[in-house]
């Protein structure tokens, strides 16, 4: 028997990926196992009659929603922290300076009816693919939608030989491209996020992505309703490849800050940190809390987010450190990305928040 991932019956459902997860919990789904900490559901299983996942799908056709799956991507703690969306849900001022793969920008994208927005990330494909989406999205679906279809019909092993002549292209035009490749960049960036293992961003030392192909069976390379709902949502945004403090000019008073850095790691292996060349280490993360402090000065409302070290040693107090003129509270989330199997499953996140 064949079997799909949680993510893929919800992507081939049309329902969220947590309902797949309470059917599945429910027995609703006939065959639907549970290894480690994820299920998975035989291929050929018919999607449940649920009055929740008609709204569901009624929902999601309005909805607008990340376009990456990108390593500590915030989509299962939005429900914590749209609790802290200030200003009397009047937000007019939104910034995320270590946007990623954006989870809480689309959900303030999608409530709330923002008048100036400023997102940045150090990583500059990620950045690149932000701006193509917004600027070129007609040339992006082309793209993305030939290599669909070049992609989908191939058996495993030629899959792979694609695979990896579509991750060359990448590097190929990362290291030695000019700004007439940006669209094929971005193409290639999202076709390898949809197809590679656990989509992951990983870089080896000399800058160039090495993650291997994953085992999607039909991943939706050209999910083109969300990429023309997001281009239409990013029209006005300013969208800045670079260092977090670049934000500075633009945050005040008015501003709803949310600031995802790196996580510091739980453990010496669980590394998950080189989302890019550059690494984020605890001197970052202090220099971090001191720009928190000087923005709280400009009176902008800010929430941060990072791994509670507390769940390796109870005694770290490195964050209650760093932070302590702010408030900390402690959530539950499911890690999934992380070396040491020890540490997947729930652990506790940190919200610290100054108002
Ligand atoms: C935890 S991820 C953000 C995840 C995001 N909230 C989401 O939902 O997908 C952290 C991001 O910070 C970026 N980053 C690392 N160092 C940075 C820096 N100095 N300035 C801005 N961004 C940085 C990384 O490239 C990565 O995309």
């Amino acid at each position: 028997m064949e079997f799909m991932s949680a993510r893929e019956a919800a992507d081939k459902w049309g329902i969220s990926q947590r309902r797949v997860a309470v059917l599945c919990s429910e027995n609703r789904i006939a065959e639907a196992t549970m290894v480690g900490n994820m299920w998975i559901i035989p291929t050929n299983a018919e999607k449940p009659i649920d009055a929740r996942s008609i709204r569901y799908t009624k929902d999601d056709e309005k909805t607008v929603k990340p376009f990456l799956k990108w390593a500590g991507g915030k989509g299962q703690l939005l429900k914590e922290i749209e609790q802290y969306y200030p200003f009397d849900h009047k937000i007019t001022k939104y910034a995320e300076p270590f946007v990623g793969g954006g989870a809480v920008l689309f959900d303030v994208l999608r409530k709330f009816d923002i008048q100036e927005v400023y997102i940045s990330d150090i990583n500059a494909e990620l950045i690149n693919a932000y701006r193509i989406i917004r600027d070129n999205i007609d040339e992006l679906i082309t793209t993305l939608k030939t290599y669909q279809e070049e992609y989908i019909p191939l058996p495993t092993e030629e899959r792979k030989v694609y695979y990896m002549t579509k991750r060359e292209k990448f590097n190929d035009l990362k290291v030695n491209g000019n700004e007439t490749v940006n669209i094929e960049k971005a193409a290639l960036m999202i076709f390898l996020n949809k197809t590679c293992f656990n989509g992951l961003y990983r870089v080896n030392k000399k800058g160039l992505f090495n993650v291997p192909m994953g085992a999607y069976k039909n991943p939706m390379i050209c999910d083109e309703k969300n990429l023309r709902e997001v281009s239409a949502k990013l029209q006005n945004v300013t969208i800045v490849c670079g260092d977090y403090r670049e934000s500075a000019e633009f945050i005040d008073e008015h501003t709803f800050v949310y600031f995802d850095p790196p996580y510091r790691p739980l453990t010496d292996t669980a590394s998950f940190t080189a989302y890019t060349e550059n690494l984020f280490n605890d001197e970052e993360q202090i220099d971090l809390a001191r720009f928190v402090d000087a923005m709280h000065k400009k009176g902008a409302k800010i929430v941060v987010s990072n791994s509670d070290p507390k769940n390796s040693n109870t005694e770290d107090d490195f964050f209650d450190n760093i932070y302590n003129a702010h408030k900390i509270k402690r959530v539950e989330a499911t890690r999934m990305i992380n070396c040491n199997s020890e540490l997947r499953g729930k652990i506790k996140e940190l919200l610290i928040s100054n108002f």
